[in-house]
């Protein structure tokens, strides 16, 4: 099995940190934080390191999960990629889509793998949501409409909710609309934290197909949710839940499917993308074109104009 690495150990991390230890896959892990290095030795038994360029001098590694903050991930990245390194980093790739334009050429020229932690594709609600859609009982998805709300924990510094947190739903509905937005149009807000906090995003697709992003760190409930409106019937989804109730003529019904843990599930899936040399199911490229059309969004809530975008 691929002999992976966890760069950055924090909040996020902590978890990559243990779903590789339970795989089997975890070797050494790596973060600037000294008592973290000391805990997590303890706990997993594994060597720790207090510089990715320390851990990539000292370990043969298959693969690397890089989960410090964002404004870090192009300088981390840089650096595992040009070790040839598999990589994958946490969403969103890089703080810029011209950083990671540089991370998709690199990974190319050094022939490693890399990915970004849009961990939803792999939440079993929206593979059965995929499902439904390729089944066509319900017909062709017209509308999406995601929730993704909750209250700041203060511990995102570097980028505002778009970069951070909308960019799973743009990922979402460019996976379940299987095409890049045409058009961005959003409007931002900023009460609580350092960067924009409430956000409102509209994604115009071909053929009038539409996704509204609402996206809070102002309001105490977890609320992340996505309703589908199709030609036949509306699937809603509950991320946390991983529940999915489908409407149509027919009345109400929810497909059953196992709950799993969606980061088990992603991690799994790059550990055998490496084994099997298989290309990710977020490339590098994905990555990239969530974070423009994010760009865009930002852009747009600054001039009050859409955005047309050609990816
Ligand atoms: N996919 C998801 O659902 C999801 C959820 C939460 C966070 N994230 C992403 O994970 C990343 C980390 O978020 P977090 O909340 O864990 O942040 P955090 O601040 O809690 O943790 C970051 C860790 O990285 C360490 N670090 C910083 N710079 C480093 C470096 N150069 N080398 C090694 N270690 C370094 C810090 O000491 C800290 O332990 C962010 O990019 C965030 O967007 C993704």
């Amino acid at each position: 099995m691929a002999r992976m690495a966890v760069i950055g150990t924090g909040g996020w991390g902590k978890n990559h940190l243990r779903v590789l230890y339970e795989i089997g896959a975890l070797v050494a892990f790596c973060d600037v934080d000294q008592a973290r290095v000391e805990e997590y030795e303890k706990k997993y038994g594994v060597k720790g390191y207090n510089s990715p360029d320390a851990l990539l001098n000292s370990e043969r590694l298959d693969g690397v999960d890089i989960c410090t903050p964002t404004s870090t991930h192009y300088a981390v990245a840089e650096k595992t990629i040009s070790k040839g390194v598999n990589t994958f980093v946490e969403k969103p790739l890089t703080a810029s889509s011209s950083e990671g334009e540089k991370l998709v050429a690199l990974a190319a020229k050094h022939k490693v793998k890399l990915t970004s932690g849009y961990i939803e594709r792999f939440n079993p609600a929206v593979t059965e949501l995929k499902n439904v859609l390729k089944g066509g009982s319900i017909g062709e998805p017209l509308l999406l409409e995601f929730h993704r709300e909750n209250k700041w924990s203060g511990r995102i510094q570097d980028v505002g909710i778009v970069l951070d947190t909308s960019v799973h739903d743009i990922d979402t509905a460019r996976w379940v609309f299987e095409s890049e937005p045409k058009m961005v149009f959003a409007r931002t807000g900023q009460v609580l934290s350092n960067h924009e906090d409430f956000a409102t995003i509209i994604l115009g697709f071909d053929k009038q197909k539409t996704a509204f992003i609402t996206s809070n760190w102002v309001t105490p409930k977890r609320m992340r949710q996505l309703v589908t409106v199709c030609t036949g019937g509306v699937a809603t989804v509950d991320f946390v839940a991983q529940s999915i109730v489908i409407d149509d003529a027919e009345g109400s019904r929810s497909p059953r499917h196992e709950v799993q843990e969606p980061l088990k599930k992603e991690l799994q899936s790059f550990i055998e993308c490496i084994d099997k040399d298989r290309q990710p199911l977020v490339t590098g490229q994905d990555a990239v074109n969530t974070t423009k059309i994010a760009e865009a969004a930002l852009v747009s809530s600054q001039s009050g104009s859409p955005i047309y975008l050609d990816i």
